[in-house]
């Protein structure tokens, strides 16, 4: 409600003032306007007090402390001009400021989550004290939304921990955990979550008595304490690390950087305006409303259970994965990294062997280390259930069928698992094309029976696609959405149909670059035109690491289904036909045979190639290549929506971004056609009438007549 306020203050001690954040109804504290205004006004009646010793800022939400600003509002303000936004980020540093100028201590208890505004209200304080609860983490993530701190957060922070660690926080956009934060000097201590209050009135007790922080508000409103050399070589490094991982397509990381190193020599004003300049160009950017859209895609997705109406998901304590090959070992690791019981079976038993050991590498792999950890490979091979007992497989909640893409032998395992299954487990294959509707044909409980689609590797591929049959019940897609968020996923519902949604939308495009590769376009301007659209890797790259068999069959379903705009390739099968299946065989449409496994052309593939060219090689222009790349998938997304195979429009989106790596910075493929608009599509299939693949769709038609966006529908 409009009149209920976030903030409360009381007085533990007749000297000490707490302000206590909890936002109504939510389950964050958010920093929106209101809430903003809400601190200015406790401020000012606390500055007027002239009793006090100090004032401690905390959470009554536990685990959070303030999850940032509201990305609603900036939703809503994308179009404000620069100096608009100049000013947003100047009210909002001289808001914080005051809690370095204040008469008396000011102290962040911060339990939990602590990002963004949040953090930046922080570092404005003269102390803070983290938590030891695990979940506690402390960063700027602005750079993921495109944008950097604009409330001081570039300005402040390099002055208390130094501007390289500041540099990195702000610029890689990661979160630190309190013991981190400590070494950093960032904290001044960690206590249980239950002291924290206590802790940070004993704190401000010891400032009191020793007034360091006067010394250090005095020494944070000068210069960084860094020498022009450290500077000059500090600059280079991060900018190199900085180009490499953002590959020029997201700007902000360098802008932040070009900020916090441009504003080092200056005084704390000079640094906060210089942030509130660069941030005027970052905000409303298009690339700042791509990220902003992506948060809002996944926003949107954590809170979908994946049904309309009120069904409830039914608890998945324990699963069994039949099928121990790449995608088998995958899904188990995934189970047994979020401590859920896991059987995994073979009919092989070296397939099994070798899947297990799979498993326990995965799992047990230590990131800081690099290598195994002994602990954890002991930890998780009791957790993980190496089987050849159906028994004991049909004896789980969720039975996940993972085996060869055969339609036959998936079916016969059904005939054999699903009668010794409880009429209350859930049975799911993780086939990529095979439609469910089909494979239900002869179960005994089609009603509990689904796809759940995971995506290769499935260790860093987030989307599940949950596939309903005509058949399948809202209670087992409920089940089956709930599953995968609990197993770290982001899962979409999709209806039954070839392909699914995300590999019915990859076909036409990688299609479409052999039909380009025919018509005599260059290998490599192929995969630079994917590259500089944001693809992580070009199409062509694409098909030797699924593997050219795999592409092939897959590409065959699609064809089959639809044969009015998806022409088999004959480059295909002829590849496939000498062995050349890509990277697994060292020879695909490039070399493998280097040390490193990496793609180099192989002036071979002329040969799989020449035969079939339709005409003179000539070469494409860059938009060209973009547009016949692109068009296809989007031109299917139409085809897909009128199916009625997702949804919502948003979870095309969603599921290619998580599912295929389509670029972020584009805020997905609708919404990369909706910042175009119909019209401009319209256009640019103009030039490509005589290819039937490329005609308008009458969706498309329809929003450019009646001036509407796919986001609209
Ligand atoms: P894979 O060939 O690596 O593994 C399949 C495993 O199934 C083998 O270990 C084989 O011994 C076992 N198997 C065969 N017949 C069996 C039977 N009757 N009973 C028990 N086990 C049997 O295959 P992969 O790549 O793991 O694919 C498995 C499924 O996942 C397929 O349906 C595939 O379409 C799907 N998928 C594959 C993706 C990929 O990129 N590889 C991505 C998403 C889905």
């Amino acid at each position: 409600m409009a009149d209920e306020k976030t903030i409360t203050v009381s007085y533990p001690e007749a000297d000490i003032a707490v302000l206590t954040l909890d936002t109504p109804g939510k389950g964050a504290n958010i920093l929106s306007k209101s809430v903003l205004d809400e601190l200015a006004q406790h401020l000012s009646e606390l500055e007027g007090r002239g009793d006090l010793a100090g004032l401690v800022i905390i959470s009554a939400k536990p685990g959070i402390f303030i999850a940032g600003a509201d990305l609603r509002e900036f939703a809503a303000s994308l179009n404000i001009p620069a100096s608009e936004t100049f000013q947003m980020c100047q009210r909002g540093q001289k808001l914080f400021a005051r809690l370095s100028s204040v008469p008396f201590v000011t102290v962040a208890a911060i339990d939990g989550i602590c990002v963004g505004g949040g953090a930046e209200l922080s570092v404005w304080c003269d102390r803070r004290i983290m938590s030891d609860n695990p979940k506690s983490e402390f960063g700027f993530p602005e750079v993921k939304l495109g944008l950097f701190p604009g409330w001081g957060g570039t300005a402040r922070t390099p002055r208390i921990i130094g501007i390289a660690n500041a540099v990195e926080m702000v610029t890689g956009g990661e979160s630190i955990d309190a013991a981190t934060a400590y070494s950093l000097g960032l904290i001044s201590d960690i206590a249980p979550v239950e002291e924290l209050l206590q802790a940070s009135i004993r704190l401000i007790r010891a400032e009191q008595h020793s007034q360091e922080f006067q010394r250090d508000r005095q020494r944070w409103r000068g210069p960084v304490n860094i020498s022009d050399t450290e500077l000059g070589f500090l600059g280079a490094t991060a900018s190199a690390v900085i180009q490499q991982q953002t590959k020029g397509q997201y700007p902000a990381p360098l802008a932040a950087l070009e900020v916090m190193l441009g504003a080092a020599g200056a005084d704390i004003d000079a640094a906060c305006k210089s942030e509130a300049e660069g941030m005027s160009h970052l905000f409303g950017s298009p690339i700042n409303a791509a990220l902003l859209n992506v948060f809002f895609l996944t926003d949107r997705n954590k809170k979908d259970k994946g049904v309309d109406d009120q069904v409830t998901a039914a608890e998945t304590r324990s699963v069994a994965v039949i099928g121990a090959g790449i995608m088998g070992a995958g899904i188990v690791a995934a189970n047994a990294k979020r401590e859920i019981p896991v059987a995994l079976s073979d009919s092989s038993p070296d397939a099994l062997a070798r899947g297990y050991a799979n498993v326990l590498k995965e799992v047990s792999y230590n990131k800081a280390t690099k290598s195994a950890d002994v602990h954890k490979a002991i930890h998780y091979a009791t957790a993980i259930n190496a089987t050849r007992s159906d028994a004991e497989i049909a004896g789980c909640d969720l039975v996940i069928e993972a085996v060869v893409e055969n339609a036959d032998v998936k079916r016969q395992i059904y005939a054999r698992i699903e009668p010794q299954m409880r009429d209350t487990a859930i049975l799911a294959s993780n086939t990529s094309t095979i439609p469910i509707t089909g494979l239900a044909a002869k179960l005994q409980r089609p009603e509990r029976f689904c796809g759940i689609h995971f995506f290769n590797p499935v260790r860093r591929m987030k989307l599940v696609e949950v596939i309903r049959g005509e058949r399948t019940s809202d209670e087992t897609i409920a089940t089956a959405v709930a599953y995968a968020k609990r197993i770290g996923k982001s899962p979409i519902v999709v209806n039954d149909g070839p392909g699914f949604l995300v590999n019915r939308l990859l076909l036409p495009y990688m299609n479409e670059s052999l039909e380009l590769l025919a018509e005599g376009a260059a290998i490599d301007e192929i995969e630079k035109a994917a590259k500089r659209f944001g693809m992580p890797m070009g199409p062509i790259t694409l098909y030797d690491v699924v593997g050219l068999d795999t592409a092939f069959y897959a590409g065959r379903t699609m064809w089959e289904a639809f044969p009015d705009r998806i022409a088999a390739s004959p480059i295909l099968p002829a590849l496939v036909k000498a062995g050349r299946l890509g990277q697994k065989s060292g020879l695909g449409f490039f070399s493998y045979q280097n040390k490193k496994q990496q793609g180099v052309p192989d002036p071979e593939l002329r040969k799989f190639v020449e035969p079939y060219l339709k005409g003179v090689p000539r070469s494409f222009s860059a938009d060209e290549l973009t547009s016949r790349l692109f068009l296809p998938m989007l031109l299917e997304a139409t085809r897909v929506i009128q199916d009625k195979i997702v949804r919502n429009v948003r979870d095309i989106d969603l599921g290619l971004i998580f599912g295929l790596g389509f670029p972020p910075f584009k805020g997905g493929l609708l919404f990369w056609a909706d910042t175009l608009g119909a019209d401009k599509i319209l256009e640019m299939l103009k030039p490509f009438e005589s290819l039937q693949r490329m005609r308008p769709t009458p969706l498309l038609e329809q929003l450019a007549r009646e001036r509407r966006r796919f986001y609209d529908l």
